[in-house]
């Protein structure tokens, strides 16, 4: 077992990473000195896998436990759901020193984080994400929260975790495309922070793609590691945090124009990389060389490269990203970087170079 160690003051927490932890998880959580209750927050794919055994390890270290699950998949992550969970936490009397453990992928996170941290004004949270992408990404940083019809994560909260439990084992049934997507933010670390990390997923990038559980847990403690010393130094988005968003600005917009049907957030997010790479070739002179193996790494994850738009889609896509939030002073804002393992955000881009870009995709 791996553990990473979050640095934020007295909201410090460990993230452990490791085989069948969810069979830990009532040892791990009576570690902690929390209450004697505590509700299982799950979902209708997630729960008949894994609650039982969830169930029965917090049985066996002296906790009692009620489960609430919601329905999988993004259209759940909403305030019905937490008004649900709100209502099953109130019938079986949870109290302040009561805990949530939250079991699932980044949906299930979000949305149980804002029920802990609203809940009689915040009970202790404990994460179990089960999918890549969350234990990588959505499970540290601490931020929470659900999406409204208005908008993705419109209401939220920063709120952190006591412990975050990341199991290899869970993600043996994980879908091949769903693990695939997770690898995307994975390379963007590489590629934000860590170049010798970079030069190691090339490496061995057949290995994790085997699912392999020594590769899995180097990927995902170092994955970790980075968004940990991000956060760290910037936990409320003043500045630094910035840099966790390369390939975002553009691949949130191709997530909206295709009414988030189309791609997973982790193919939106490799064609955003490999735009945003043309683009700091363009802008910050990041080597050619660079930009290749960039696209090539995404590639062999199996990752889609590129987007064809039409015209109509392309102003869309303009549209959409002067709606996103790392708009400022009327200009859209990206990371860009001018090698791999260094990024610099707050980077003004034309239209013009965009729309280069775009046509010049190979
Ligand atoms: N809080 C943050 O900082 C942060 C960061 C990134 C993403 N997010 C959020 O995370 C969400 C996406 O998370 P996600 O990609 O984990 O999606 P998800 O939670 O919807 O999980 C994807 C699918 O896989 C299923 N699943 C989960 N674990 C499984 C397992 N082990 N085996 C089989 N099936 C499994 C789920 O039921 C779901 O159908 C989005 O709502 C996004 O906004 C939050
Ligand atoms: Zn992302």
């Amino acid at each position: 077992m791996r553990t990473v160690r979050v640095e934020l003051d007295d909201r410090s927490y460990d993230i452990r990473i490791g085989d069948r932890l969810v069979d830990d998880l009532g040892r791990q959580c009576a570690r902690l000195g929390l209450g004697r209750r505590c509700a299982v927050i799950s979902d209708t794919k997630v729960a008949p896998l894994y609650a039982e055994a969830a169930i029965q390890s917090l049985k066996a270290a002296g906790f009692e436990a009620i489960t609430c699950n919601i329905f999988a998949g993004e259209q759940s992550k909403n305030l019905r759901s937490v008004n649900t969970c709100y209502t099953t936490l109130a019938k079986h009397r949870l109290e302040r020193k009561s805990f949530v453990v939250a079991l699932g992928g980044g949906v299930v996170g979000d949305m149980a984080g804002f029920v802990a941290a609203t809940y009689l004004r915040g009970v202790p949270f404990v994460q179990v994400p089960t999918t890549l992408l969350s234990q990588v990404d959505s499970s540290v940083g601490g931020k929470v929260g659900v999406n409204l019809r208005a908008g993705k994560n419109l209401v939220g909260a920063f709120y952190q975790p006591q412990v975050v439990l990341c199991d290899l084992a869970t993600l043996d049934s994980l879908p091949e495309r769903e693990f695939r997507a997770g690898l995307a933010e994975i390379i963007k670390y590489g590629i934000i922070y860590d170049a010798r990390f970079f030069n190691w997923l090339e490496r061995d990038l057949d290995k994790l793609l085997a699912r392999d559980r020594k590769a899995l847990t180097r990927a995902i403690a170092r994955s970790c590691e980075i968004k940990a010393a991000v956060v760290g130094e910037d936990e409320k988005e003043g500045g630094l945090r910035a840099i966790l968003n390369y390939g975002h600005t553009i691949g949130h917009a191709i997530e909206a124009i295709t009414a988030y049907g189309t791609y997973l957030h982790g193919e939106a997010i490799s064609i955003g990389q490999i735009l945003a790479s043309e683009l700091s070739a363009g802008l910050l002179g990041m080597p050619a060389r660079d930009v290749v193996r960039v696209r090539h790494i995404f590639q062999r994850a199996g990752l889609p490269t590129r987007i064809d738009l039409s015209r109509a889609q392309t102003s869309r896509l303009f549209a959409a990203m002067s709606l996103d939030k790392k708009v400022s002073d009327g200009r859209v804002k990206f990371v860009l970087a001018d090698k791999i393992g260094s990024v610099r955000f707050g980077q003004s881009v034309s239209d013009v170079a965009i729309r280069a870009a775009l046509e010049n995709q190979s």
